[in-house]
């Protein structure tokens, strides 16, 4: 070997772990400064916030009728569901159509459903199409931030992972959907909320209540996942880094996050890039309505969750939450968590997949390592240029998808069912 070369491999090396530390300094500095509020600020925010209405922003300024709900979930957490239907044409139906939750998914709310125009929102398409549609809302997000006994402050309020939204806030606002409707319910979830479905039909009790469902970038597992930016958080290990700073809830929006974001976005990245180096290239997303976004999203998370979520990546598997050998033996009895076993979903459930071919979190290979497991044959909608965040906001979903996943519901849906 020339010396030479070894010189210049090893400055190389030397550069690029100059440019990681550099990389997760930024990162944390960046999370740090999310998870820090100014007081006055932070006031001002949580007392406007707790008078906000999805319904009231976003569904009746469009003539929707819209009721708010709220469902105390096992664990104590308020959460705030929304009841949308259609006028459409005047006429108000005595009879409200199937029942369908919508459930959003990772630092998304209930408002992703509606932020695109009426024509191509997932919300407004399922309400003209006569269904009785349900916004769901998993705690910690601007919609349902209650809890019986515990305040958003306490750390204690942060101590969950998609595990209790699978268990718990799934498990409420299907029962109280299924019992408000007095029949059984469709399902749609995207990303993270089909993680919470997947884990939560796997339980009797739960998927009983289920007629059908679709699932908008199916994950149970993700050892696959190819964007950049989030393999870089899951080397560096940002998520165990967080926690142990005490960082407990992940508020992308606070005064100092929102700068830093937008710094970043008015740099050398713009938010399209991010974006796509978090989700995969996104072929149909609509750049010049980031602004009308961003007054809604993202919303927060907990640290625990992105760690869950991260240990999925990291082992491959599709389990409880991980809390090392001696703290498994506590909880669970057993040195490893016990696993979510998709094969035990009944094959009697009707399932509709879609799924993207640029998708860089809910990988095709992934996707297919589901797919193996499951015991019914989903129908499958693959889309060859799509990303992660196209099915719930590309300008064109509803020919691209919603048709098909509505011809979906509507082939096991009974016609004037009670
Ligand atoms: C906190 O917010 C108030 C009101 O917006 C502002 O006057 C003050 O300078 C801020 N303090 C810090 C430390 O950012
Ligand atoms: C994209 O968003 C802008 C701003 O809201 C809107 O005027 C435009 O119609 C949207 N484009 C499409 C294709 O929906």
């Amino acid at each position: 070997m020339k010396p030479d070369r070894r010189v210049s491999n090893c400055s190389l090396l030397t550069l690029r772990g100059m440019l990681r530390a550099m990389v997760a300094f930024l990162l944390v500095i960046f999370f740090v400064f999310a998870g820090e509020a100014n007081c006055s600020t932070e006031h001002r925010y949580l007392h406007h916030r707790s008078e906000r209405s999805l319904c009231a922003e976003l569904i009746q300024p469009y003539g929707y009728p819209c009721s708010e709900h709220t469902v105390q979930t096992e664990d104590g957490y308020l959460l705030a569901l929304q009841r949308v239907s259609s006028s459409k044409g005047g006429v108000i139906k005595l009879k409200p159509g199937p029942p369908i939750l919508l459930q959003h998914g990772l630092f998304q709310g209930g408002d992703t459903w509606f932020v695109n125009s009426m024509e191509q929102s997932l919300g407004f398409i399922l309400a003209d199409h006569g269904f009785d549609v349900w916004v769901g809302n998993v705690r910690g997000t601007h919609w349902s931030h209650g809890h019986i006994s515990l305040s958003e402050k306490d750390k204690e309020f942060w101590d969950w992972s998609w595990q209790e939204l699978a268990l718990y806030d799934l498990a409420a606002m299907i029962n109280y959907v299924h019992a408000m409707a007095n029949s059984k319910i469709f399902f749609v979830g995207h990303s993270q909320g089909t993680i919470m479905g997947l884990a939560a039909f796997t339980q009797p009790e739960i998927v009983d209540m289920v007629e059908a469902a679709a699932l908008l970038c199916p994950i149970s597992y993700l050892s696959h996942v190819s964007a950049q930016f989030v393999r870089k958080m899951v080397n560096m290990h940002l998520d165990q880094m967080l926690l142990a700073m005490g960082i407990h809830q992940l508020e992308l929006r606070s005064d100092t996050g929102v700068r830093i974001m937008d710094f970043v976005c008015d740099g050398h990245i713009d938010c399209n890039n991010l974006l796509s180096s978090l989700t995969g290239k996104n072929c149909c997303f609509n750049d010049s309505r980031i602004d009308y976004y961003l007054e809604y999203e993202p919303h927060p998370s907990s640290s625990k969750n992105f760690n869950h979520l991260f240990q999925m990546i990291r082992k491959g598997t599709f389990a409880k939450y991980d809390y090392g050998w001696w703290g498994n033996m506590k909880k669970y009895g057993n040195l490893q968590p016990p696993s979510f076993d998709i094969g035990c979903i009944p094959e009697s459930l009707p399932l509709w997949m879609g799924y993207g071919g640029n998708d860089a979190l809910a990988d095709v290979t992934d996707v297919e390592h589901t797919l193996k497991e499951l015991q019914c044959k989903p129908e499958l909608l693959y889309l060859d240029s799509y990303g992660h965040i196209d099915f719930v906001l590309s300008v064109t979903a509803n020919e691209d998808i919603y048709k098909n996943m509505i011809g979906f519901f509507r082939s096991w849906g009974k016609p004037n069912s009670s």
